[in-house]
């Protein structure tokens, strides 16, 4: 018998069956063959919310929750973050190698020249209250440029993808700056191909009036680390938006909108706006003690905190809190810091968060970098989005390009109601009788 295999007996039937185990997993479909009879339908896995069920084959990212390492292409976060730029990552996620001297050179060039938006984008935008959340905004727009391009929908032909993956990574930067602009009633910015990609989105949030933007080279690296902690994270549930609507074969601004859609949650890349709201909360250090009993006792959770994967420290948590302190030396420090720290602190030591392995992750100290930089907390997730882009698309076309892929449909286990006979209006009972 195979080692690799794992041995079912069904009680039900006295019958073995023998499953072969791939990569630690075993096919769900193996399950089907469990039966108790002929025209029985065989067993399925139950598993909400995906705690236990792999749903692809990746070669993207790879996270070890216990070890709290994360990798993009077999190259350790903390390497990327030393030594590259954004786009220099997004190529190596997307294509698989790091790039040349030469092939990046012309990857930036391509990019930097596909940051203008079409014209009629303005108009779209400027439809929305002054007081729209920047993250709604981005969502609908990106959702937009499918009008723009319709050959977007043939997303069998590689080189439509491609032209199409370099327009969504160059354009959401200037869609996330036209938000902020509009949010504060100012003119729009054009790009300046002068410029690098973080000194180019910089250029189209802050310059006002100087024929030229000089962007501060300290908040610029900062930025751009940022932009590569949180490019890919695999399965996430954006990620897995993207594969989802991808699989039906919608086109990739669609696609990107229904990812950007799942990452506004708050339990995912709004977390980093309810960090700031709690720590306003929160207020003091001396508070910090009674929001604590708070959260232990259920009222709400310890924004930041936690992860599905990591039962560690989030390894970008930690090159986050390094970046804070570069970005302070320019900004000045942010009060908040101080509180987060001590929050940190604390709740590292109660037994509550230790037991549920419960440490600060991505979106704990992002927050506070952003808001001493300048961004109100509306626009955090926003920057969360710009650089997820290049994740979502590299899971996007990876999901198209595997043979064992097929369109995105789960199955249910029903507990509903058996046939009922149809009963006219009149002679229905009130819902509230038939609740009792
Ligand atoms: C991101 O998946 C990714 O990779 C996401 C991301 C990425 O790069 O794409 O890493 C980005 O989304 C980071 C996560 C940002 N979200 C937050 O910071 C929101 C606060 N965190 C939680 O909502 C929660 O930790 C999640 C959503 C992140 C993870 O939730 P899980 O894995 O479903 O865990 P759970 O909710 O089942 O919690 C297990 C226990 C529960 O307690 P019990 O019911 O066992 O008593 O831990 C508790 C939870 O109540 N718990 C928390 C908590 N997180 C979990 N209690 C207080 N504060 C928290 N933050």
């Amino acid at each position: 018998m195979a080692s690799n295999s794992l041995t079912i007996t069904d009680n039900r039937t006295a019958t073995n069956y023998n499953l072969p185990i791939e990569n630690g997993t075993i096919r769900a479909m193996d399950l089907r063959k469990i039966k108790t009879g002929p025209d029985d339908f065989g067993l399925m896995t139950y598993d909400p919310a995906f705690m236990n069920t792999a749903s692809c084959h990746s070669k993207i990212t790879f996270i070890d929750g216990d070890r709290g390492i994360l990798r993009y292409r077999g190259y350790p976060i903390e390497v990327l973050a030393e030594h590259c730029t954004f786009l220099e990552v997004a190529y190596l996620l997307l294509f698989g190698d790091l790039p040349t001297s030469d092939e990046l050179k012309t990857w930036v060039d391509e990019i930097t020249h596909h940051t203008m938006l079409h014209e009629t984008t303005k108009k779209f935008m400027e439809g929305f209250r002054h007081d729209a959340h920047p993250m709604a905004m981005l969502v609908s727009t990106v959702a937009a440029l499918s009008t723009v391009y319709p050959e977007s929908k043939k997303i069998q032909d590689p080189a439509n993808r491609l032209l199409q993956i370099k327009r969504l990574i160059g354009k959401m930067p200037s869609i996330a700056a036209m938000s902020y602009r509009h949010s504060l009633g100012f003119p729009y910015t054009y790009p300046d191909n002068d410029l690098s990609y973080p000194e180019n989105f910089m250029n189209m949030l802050w310059r006002m009036v100087e024929p030229k933007y000089v962007a501060n080279p300290v908040i610029a690296r900062a930025l751009d680390i940022l932009f590569i902690l949180h490019a890919d994270h695999e399965q996430n549930c954006s990620a897995n938006a993207m594969r989802a609507v991808g699989s039906a074969q919608t086109d990739p601004y669609l696609s990107t909108a229904a990812a950007a859609a799942a990452l506004a949650g708050p339990l995912h890349g709004g977390a980093n706006e309810a960090v700031l709201v709690m720590l306003d909360e929160i207020g003091t250090k001396a508070n910090i003690p009674a929001y604590i009993k708070k959260v232990k006792e259920g009222h709400g959770k310890l924004m930041g905190f936690g992860h599905r994967v990591y039962k560690n420290y989030d390894p970008r948590a930690k090159i986050i809190k390094w970046t804070a302190e570069k970005v302070f030396a320019v900004t000045g420090g942010n009060p908040k810091l101080d509180i987060a720290l001590e929050l940190e602190r604390i709740a590292l030591e109660d037994e509550y968060f230790v037991t549920r392995k419960l440490y600060p992750n991505v979106d704990f100290y992002s927050g506070i970098i952003y808001q001493a930089m300048g961004f109100k907390p509306e626009m955090f997730t926003v920057l969360f989005a710009i650089p997820r882009t290049a994740g979502w698309l590299a899971q996007w076309q990876e999901m198209l390009t595997d043979p064992e892929q097929k369109i995105a449909r789960p199955r249910q286990v029903y507990t509903g109601h058996e046939v009922r006979e149809f009963v006219p209006a009149e002679k229905r009972a009130p819902l509230l009788a038939m609740a009792r």
